[in-house]
């Protein structure tokens, strides 16, 4: 029989097995994922949702040399504090795995290998690599660092620059050093296995740009996130060339090929592999088909990942799997760019930020953590655009939103039917009298307006979802809140209650209010799982099941109510105790406490940054110094020497020759009319074979960039300065 189900696949990206992830991480590529997955599962779509630990690369291997262990040891603490806390947070993978998993050796190797048995899709080149002598180890990427031939940066790794961004090859890198022995390499032979990316750039072209895969419609080109295809775009406009998938180490998966021997596959060729193994051992455990959520023609695969991985999922990736010709590929790739915390990047070195695991234990004592916490990140994702993490915000959206808006609302809501009611449904229709002054017919429009209004905003929340407008979906919820409140407001059933009891206007409001209580306990369940729970648990409902959105909507859809009359609600309790509180700040003082270890950071960097001044000197020795003003009046590199200019500069009375080191900021073109001081009575000296014959005064940035120093404008050429 055709299988006509859709089978989605979920994935988050593989986070190295090597440290703890921080909320950046988690507001990137796993909260949105959740979201995504638990609303598929409550819209009764067939979904798997994976992720595990990337455990293989120089990163995990330095790291165990750092700290004297073994790898295995490292990646064992680590996969297990991550899966942990993840489950802490209620993000809810369907299966954590690893690449260390021999199930997922096997299903690497095995792709490796169909790759390579097609002929044409690799290409074996012997090539020359460093190598270091002393620990007899070939250096890959994060294994040799040098100057970067971009920018100049000194600590840049083989494959990357972090501070500039550029791929880099090895052999790149300008005074390259190994960081074993940190000793300058020698250059030794060695084979590896290069993947034709350049091979795969027509039809990557097609599929990003125009959503087609082999001539036919494959997703909507527009429903990809802009800064995703923007990346991809320039990825495909420079050149896509081979790129070494195997790699000199000892650690990570063997190459499957009898004359590879000691290699192993590059960690970035494997990781994304990590998917299909996870849903391997998933599908395995669940009694489910793998090949349903990655061959079958109704396979939809989703990767949710950071900013950062964006060239892997949407080109490498998928060039792999198009090459080994079975697999799907995936309908949208909506990363997230990057999360900043208070204004600045997460820097662990630098104590900048706050992990996952510490956030949990750190606020241990908070009510609602986990919710508050996604719910702040939720809020503030960084979708399209970079976003900031800020305390008092965490702060606002918890109290305004969460507190007042939901938790107001459905307190009100128990808290009169008990009252009134004895904590049963009321019937809509008011089964007691009618109120004299007040028709049915009135009473049952009103009520119909409010569910309109629910029934549109709860299918606005489930379109922005399905959308991946995670924000907008949020404004969904608050929006049904506030429609909540406002009705309550208007219609102040204990304003009612008071003139008469019997008024069916009270039951009718309630009722509404009731309807919309529920809808809650589903809109916020992808949101904040636990408050979901909560809130069916004070309902008195069974907790949500798969299929219950679906079943919801059409329920809205036909106007039939979502709770019925009768039904036994539970007592009320609070959902969220506020922050700023007056008669408790125990909340409060937890999130002060956070504050103010970054308002100590800060002082003790500025502390830091007061400079230590140079011994003192005499006035006489300051006034044997001859500075002048200046104008430059050419420029031009000196070959072989990155950072110096030859610089002439007019006194006015007569011109000098000066060396300046200042080319790796200044194009000699640029710097011709610049006005300048200069210290004239330096003694010459020779520099790559040039007089310098003074100084250009100049003054550093934080960065350590130089900016000239100007006499005031007008002022003319030769002028002393003291
Ligand atoms: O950037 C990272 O943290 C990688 N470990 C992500 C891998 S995603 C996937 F390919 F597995
Ligand atoms: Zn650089």
């Amino acid at each position: 029989m055709k299988d006509k189900n859709t089978h989605h696949l979920i994935t988050s990206a593989l986070p190295y097995a090597n440290g703890a992830l921080h909320l950046g991480h988690l507001a990137g590529a796993y909260l949105p994922a959740d979201i995504y997955a638990r609303y598929l599962r409550l819209k009764g779509e067939d979904t798997a949702f994976v992720c595990g630990s990337d455990e293989h690369g120089a990163a995990i291997t330095m790291r165990a040399k750092k700290e004297g262990v073994s790898p295995r040891e490292i990646i064992d603490k680590y996969h297990h504090l991550n899966k942990d806390t993840f489950e802490r947070l209620g993000i809810s993978f369907d299966i954590y795995h690893r690449t260390s998993d021999p199930l997922h050796y096997e299903t690497a190797q095995e792709i490796f290998l169909r790759l390579y048995e097609k002929g044409d899709e690799f290409e074996e080149r012997e090539t020359e690599q460093y190598y270091d002598e002393e620990y007899k180890q070939f250096l890959a990427d994060r294994y040799i660092t040098g100057t970067c031939p971009k920018c100049g940066h000194e600590e840049a790794y083989g494959d990357q620059c972090e501070k500039c961004g550029s791929a880099l090859s090895p052999l790149e890198l300008i005074n390259p050093r190994s960081t074993l022995s940190g000793q300058k390499p020698s250059l030794k032979k060695t084979k590896h296995w290069y993947f034709r990316l350049d091979k795969h750039e027509g039809w990557l072209r097609e599929w990003i740009a125009e959503g087609r895969l082999d001539g036919q419609f494959h997703h909507d080109p527009k429903s990809w996130k802009k800064h995703v295809v923007g990346q991809c775009m320039s990825w495909l406009d420079g050149r896509l060339i081979p790129r070494a998938i195997t790699r000199d180490l000892d650690w990570g998966i063997p190459v499957p090929l009898p004359e590879a021997e000691g290699k192993v596959l590059y960690v970035w060729f494997d990781a994304p592999i990590g998917y299909i193994s996870a849903t391997r051992q998933w599908a395995a455990e669940q009694g489910k088909n793998w090949e349903d959520y990655w061959k079958g023609p109704n396979a939809r695969i989703v990767h949710f990942i950071g900013k950062d991985n964006i060239v892997f999922h949407c080109i490498v990736f998928p060039a792999v799997l198009k090459a080994h010709g079975e697999y799907q590929l995936p309908v949208n790739v909506p990363a997230n760019q990057f999360l900043n915390f208070e204004g600045r990047k997460f820097s662990k070195s630098r104590g900048w930020g706050i992990e996952q695991h510490e956030y949990l234990e750190v606020f241990k004592d908070f009510p609602n953590k986990e919710d508050a916490l996604r719910y702040a990140l939720l809020r503030n994702m960084p979708e399209n655009r970079d976003s900031d993490f800020r305390w008092d915000e965490f702060a606002d959206y918890h109290d305004k939103d969460l507190a007042d808006k939901l938790g107001n609302f459905v307190n009100r809501v128990l808290v009169l039917t008990n009252k009134y009611y004895e904590g049963k449904v009321p019937d809509a229709a008011g089964n007691k009298a009618f109120r004299q002054d007040f028709d049915k017919l009135s009473l049952t429009a009103q009520s119909s307006a409010f569910r309109q209004k629910m029934t549109g905003l709860a299918q606005n929340w489930a379109a922005e979802i399905e959308a991946f407008n995670f924000r907008n979906a949020a404004n969904a919820f608050v929006e049904l809140c506030e429609l909540g409140n406002i009705y309550l407001q208007e219609k102040a059933p204990w304003a009612l209650w008071k003139a008469n009891p019997e008024d069916p206007a009270i039951a009718a409001c309630l009722n509404d209010a009731l309807q919309l209580t529920t809808l809650l306990s589903l809109i916020t369940q992808p949101f904040i799982p636990f408050t979901s729970d909560k809130m069916r648990r004070l309902l008195n409902l069974p907790p949500l099941q798969n299929g219950d959105w679906k079943e919801a909507l059409q329920k809205l859809q036909e106007q039939k109510p979502l709770l019925e009359a009768g039904h036994q609600i539970g007592k009320p309790e609070i959902l969220f105790a506020k922050i700023y509180d007056r008669k408790d700040d125990s909340r409060l003082r937890i999130i002060e406490a956070q504050k103010a270890k970054l308002q100590a950071l800060l002082e003790e960097e500025k502390k830091g940054q007061a400079p230590e001044l140079k011994p003192t000197v005499k006035f006489e020795d300051f006034t044997k110094l001859d500075l002048r003003t200046g104008t430059i009046v050419a420029a031009e590199k000196i070959p072989k020497a990155n950072k110096l200019l030859k610089v002439e500069v007019d006194l006015g009375f007569e011109k000098r020759t000066v060396v300046a080191g200042i080319a790796e900021y200044y194009k000699p073109e640029n710097i011709i009319g610049q006005r300048v001081v200069l210290l004239a009575n330096l003694a010459p000296r020779k520099l790559r074979g040039v007089e310098s014959q003074g100084m250009i005064l100049m003054a550093d940035d934080a960065e350590g960039r130089p900016g000239f120093l100007s006499p005031p404008e007008g002022w003319p050429n030769g002028f002393p300065i003291r």
